[in-house]
């Protein structure tokens, strides 16, 4: 029976370092992910995304990829893996895992051979080799500047000392792009693809999917470019490498399916990723960097379902990732959107405003028709950590921009579990400590903390899962806006249910009749006060 569970799924985004460490060295792991699945199906979520569990040097903290076939020995083995996929589809969990496809590691195999193979060699073919530009080929070859900060190049010091040509990197140095143009580049990813497909995995993330094809001749960006015409993104030729995956992917039982981190500037550019023979569904990123404002949040859902209609795919809701800033902390500042350019520096947050903001806005996105990710912490109201000591900093676009980016370690730091001591049982007792420090506050925000508490995130997480799954998933993907006054966002799904969100600064009232199934907060003289969210039954 086809169950299309892709189009409503629930998938909760595991970052393996931070997860929980099963074996003690401070950092997350396999067996802490495998001995904590039941937390996970109680939950209610339907799938897992784990970030890179590779063989990598962790220059990016694992999209850096050093082999595309085995498990990095800080996580586990590949017997490890294979297990975890056992025993999460045991617990009804899906597994994705995820595909980086656009870089690989300076120290993968590939890259080492085309450093020593020297200038015009076959391997160096499979990556972006150049010349550089001026007098003595000093200059990078184009103007292009790497995502992290500073250019896109890095001139190479041949084995003899002499200066060599430049190798580009979208990234970090240490994440050497692939020409996609290569054939030996194709076929590998289509075998890594039956790899793990052979394994079990259900699906993957494919990550900066809109990168991997560049502009035939790589021509420089210039000086006012044309944000939706880069020659380093959104390239023609990147269709084509998914319809080629897609006819593997389908080849084999189960529903499998691809989630593209595709990252454009328009709606219509993200949509033609998602047409029926290439990805199935992407990230929504309008939704992610949206204010905390009604009109704001509206015209994202509408833009994102009138966009995604003309290719039949369904849309996606997330708050947080690995990237960005928690949401309980943006939602608490002044200005609540995100931009990941400009929005990680240390803005003072209200962190009693933002946990009401964002236990509503959890029940606004649980609610919309399509897809959800939730991340890791999310369902633990955790913030932000904005104080962690410069010199513990691992992001590399802390080090690349000179500091003046904090980077992405603040929405990294390892979840707290249980108890009061020092790792808040990330660890197990007497484990090195946790690759970064969590909070002393932490404490009162630990699972085993919330998980007796009928107010805790937790528990409206697991209620709304619950409820969002027997009322809301067998729901068409539809809703009709309902006109509930100004600063509210409020729609019907079918069947009598009512999503109404106050982000006005006045309490709203009630429809008469109306039976409230789920809160996210309290709701004084039957009124919805400000940046409160209600379920209700008509
Ligand atoms: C994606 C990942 C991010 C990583 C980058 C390079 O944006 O989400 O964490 O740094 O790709 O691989």
């Amino acid at each position: 029976m086809t169950t299309h569970w892709w189009r409503h799924a629930a998938i909760y985004q595991i970052y393996v370092r931070s997860f929980a460490d099963g074996d003690g060295d401070g950092t997350g792991d396999l067996a802490g992910v495998r001995s904590r699945l039941a937390y996970l199906r109680e939950l209610g979520v339907d799938a897992l995304w784990f970030t890179p569990w590779y063989t990598s040097p962790m220059a990016d903290g694992g999209y850096d990829v050093a082999d595309y076939r085995d498990i990095d020995p800080r996580f586990g083995t590949l017997a490890d893996a294979e297990r975890l996929i056992t025993e999460a589809h045991g617990h009804g969990l899906r597994v994705l895992i995820d595909l980086v496809p656009n870089h690989c590691s300076d120290q993968h195999a590939w890259f080492r051979a085309a450093l020593a193979a020297g200038p015009g060699s076959p391997e160096r073919e499979r990556f972006w080799f150049a010349p550089g530009r001026g007098a003595d080929g000093g200059l990078p070859p184009n103007d292009w500047t790497s995502y992290f900060g500073g250019s896109a190049w890095t001139r190479v010091t041949e084995a003899d000392g002499s200066a060599g040509p430049w190798y580009l990197h979208m990234f970090a140095p240490e994440q050497p792009d692939l020409n996609w143009e290569h054939p030996e580049v194709r076929a590998e990813f289509e075998d890594v693809l039956r790899f793990w497909l052979d394994r079990g995995v259900d699906g993957f993330r494919i990550d900066v999917a809109h990168g991997l094809a560049k502009k035939p001749g790589l021509p420089d960006v210039g000086a006012d470019p044309d944000v939706t015409d880069l020659p380093y993104q959104d390239c023609d030729a990147v269709h084509g490498i998914y319809r080629s995956w897609r006819k593997i992917l389908d080849t084999y039982d189960g529903e499998r399916t691809f989630v593209g981190e595709v990252w454009l500037p328009t709606p219509e550019q993200s949509a033609r990723y998602l047409r029926p023979d290439e990805l199935h569904s992407a990230f929504n990123f309008e939704f992610l960097c949206c204010a905390w404002d009604a009109d704001a949040l509206r015209r994202v859902v509408e833009e994102t379902l009138a966009g995604l209609a003309p290719v039949g795919a369904p849309a996606t809701w997330v708050l947080s990732n690995h990237d960005t800033i928690r949401h309980v902390t943006r939602y608490g500042r002044e200005d609540t959107s995100f931009d990941m350019g400009d929005k990680r520096l240390l803005d003072p947050s209200d962190p009693v405003l933002g946990r009401r903001r964002a236990r509503a806005a959890a029940l606004l996105t649980l609610s919309l028709p399509g897809g959800v990710y939730v991340y890791q912490g999310d369902e633990l109201g955790l913030p932000e950590v904005q104080d962690l000591p410069d010199e513990l900093l691992q992001d590399p676009t802390y080090v690349r921009s000179g500091g003046a980016d904090r980077g992405r370690d603040g929405c990294r730091v390892p979840l707290p579990w249980s108890g009061f001591g020092t790792s808040l049982g990330f660890s197990p007792d007497g484990a090195a400590p946790s690759w970064l420090p969590q909070p002393v506050s932490w404490s009162g925000l630990t699972a085993q903390a919330q998980q007796d508490d009928p107010e805790s995130v937790l528990n409206l997480y697991r209620t709304a899962l619950a409820l969002r799954r027997a009322r809301l998933v067998p729901l068409p993907e539809t809703l009709t806006w309902v006109d509930a006054g100004p600063g509210t966002v409020c729609f019907d799904r079918q069947d009598g249910f009512r999503c109404l969100l106050n982000a006005s600064s006045a309490a709203v009232g009630l429809p008469d009749g109306a039976r409230v199934l789920l809160a996210s907060g309290p709701l004084p003289g039957g009124t919805v006060p400000p940046d409160t969210t209600v379920w209700l039954s008509l």
